[in-house]
């Protein structure tokens, strides 16, 4: 975390009196005004819906460039790190800081083999959710629940840490296929020591006891990159949700869980399944995507265009780049001639040369081709935002870990601009309505 070196103030004018507010650089050129005595000593609070322009505390471990679409994790480009890493090496770097070593990557690896498996009592637990369940809501349920099975955190030492680390990215992946077996009524397929980390979660997703189910190292590769793309994003709503859970001292499933609810919002990372559910939709309908176009822009209409437009990104996300050429890779691979990918790439032209699009700056996101491929790949709509979680999992364990070790972190209690009646006088049950 930087230090000031280079301590400015930020003058306001309220009451006729001045105040002095000292600004604050990220290593970006990020300025922020430090408002914590603002209420102490003027009396105000702050009013910023949606925290747009609020930082809510210094970070290392990733960075968002919005207007050069910049992605950078622990200092990496996202590109170099998709080309060159896997994901656990990713996952690794996000929560130490650094790329490991052969020695470390093997410990770690073998630390999340050795943690693969969950509790054999959780199994029952899949019993009890109804039929068409979705996976999001049993995966949030079922990893609050590591927190009996597992009550013992360790994060101070470095191997201590990666016992926690390993048992949560371990077991989430697990619990992810379980709970597609789960819903398609086939046996659960166990973790194998012998598999790599993607490999791993592709066999226990699609092998059966009846089938000779062959891992394609095409598909590992782009899941590798794939689960990197979404490995970590800055303070994201997701994100936030694990730091202000964090923030009350709850335990790191307890955050985690609730990080995973929050992704699960269609405005975020549910945005994946909603991208392909418009694009079936304008399929069925004759893949007119202008009258998709015209929706998205009528304000009287709810439609958005989904797996558009991004709160810090105001170019196009480099992460949707890389998602492009993933999906296109893949699809060649197999084989699979999709509807849905030539209806998104036009429906991505046409949107780049309206000027509805140009002028709020929206692009597509990292949620517009990734869907397409994992549909390729063979998981089910209701799969992505889980495939999503498993991804953004080391961000959000290096964000908790982080916040924790942060001497300037406090419970998260903003203020509110209280609208409501000064006095309401007491209607007793008999006078009402
Ligand atoms: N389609 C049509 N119009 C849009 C879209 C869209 N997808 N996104 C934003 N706009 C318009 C808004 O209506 C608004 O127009 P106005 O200025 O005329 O009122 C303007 O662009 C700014 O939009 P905001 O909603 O103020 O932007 P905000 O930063 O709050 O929202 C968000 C960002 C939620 C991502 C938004 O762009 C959206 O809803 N996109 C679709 C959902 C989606 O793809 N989410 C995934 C995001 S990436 C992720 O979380 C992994």
């Amino acid at each position: 975390m930087g230090e000031n070196k280079n301590p400015e103030t930020a003058d306001l004018i309220f009451d006729g009196k001045k105040i002095s507010l000292p600004v604050r650089s990220d290593n970006q050129g990020q300025k922020g005004i430090d408002i914590r005595t603002l209420r102490r000593d003027a009396g105000l609070v702050t009013y910023d819906p949606g925290f747009a322009n609020t930082a809510s505390c210094q970070s290392s471990v990733s960075h968002v460039d919005g207007e050069r679409g910049r992605l950078l994790y622990r200092g990496f480009a996202v590109e170099d790190l998709t080309e060159n890493c896997t994901f656990v090496e990713v996952g690794y770097l996000l929560i130490h800081g650094r790329l490991p070593t052969r020695t470390e990557l093997e410990k770690f690896s073998a630390l999340l083999n050795r943690h693969s498996m969950i509790h054999e009592d959780m199994r029952t637990f899949f019993s009890g959710y109804p039929e068409g369940s979705h996976p999001m809501a049993v995966l949030s349920a079922m990893v609050v629940s590591l927190s009996s099975f597992y009550p013992e955190l360790e994060e101070s030492e470095t191997e201590e840490l990666d016992i926690t680390a390993t048992r949560l990215l371990s077991k989430l992946r697990t619990i992810a296929a379980f709970s597609y077996k789960k819903s398609i009524g086939e046996p659960f397929v166990y973790p194998s020591y012998k598999l790599s980390y993607c490999a791993n979660f592709l066999n226990m997703m699609f092998s059966s006891p009846v089938t000779d189910y062959q891992i394609d190292p095409v598909l590992v590769r782009a899941m590798n990159k794939l689960l990197i793309l979404h490995a970590d994003h800055d303070q994201n709503c997701s994100t936030s949700t694990v730091r202000l859970v964090g923030s009350a001292a709850a335990n790191l499933y307890a955050c985690i869980a609730a990080g995973i609810c929050a992704l699960w919002g269609p405005l975020h990372g549910g945005a994946n399944q909603e991208v392909i559910e418009m694009l079936e939709r304008i399929h069925r309908e004759g893949g007119n995507v202008d009258k998709v176009i015209e929706r998205a822009k009528d304000k009287k209409d709810p439609l958005r265009l989904m797996g558009f437009g991004h709160r810090i990104y105001k170019t196009y996300d480099p992460r949707a780049k890389i998602a492009k050429t993933i999906c296109t890779e893949v699809l060649g691979k197999l084989g699979v001639k999709d509807p849905l990918l030539e209806i998104a790439m036009k429906l991505e032209e046409k949107a780049l040369a309206d000027s509805y699009f140009a002028e709020r700056k929206l692009y597509p996101n990292v949620d517009f081709y990734t869907g397409i491929t994992y549909r390729a790949m063979g998981f089910p709509t209701d799969m992505y935002t889980v495939l999503f979680a498993i991804g953004r999992l080391p961000g959000w364990i290096a964000q908790w870990q982080e916040l924790k070790r942060d001497p300037e972190q406090k419970i998260w209690r903003p203020r509110q601009l209280y609208m409501g009646a000064d006095h309401a006088p007491f209607v007793p049950m008999e006078k009402r309505g």
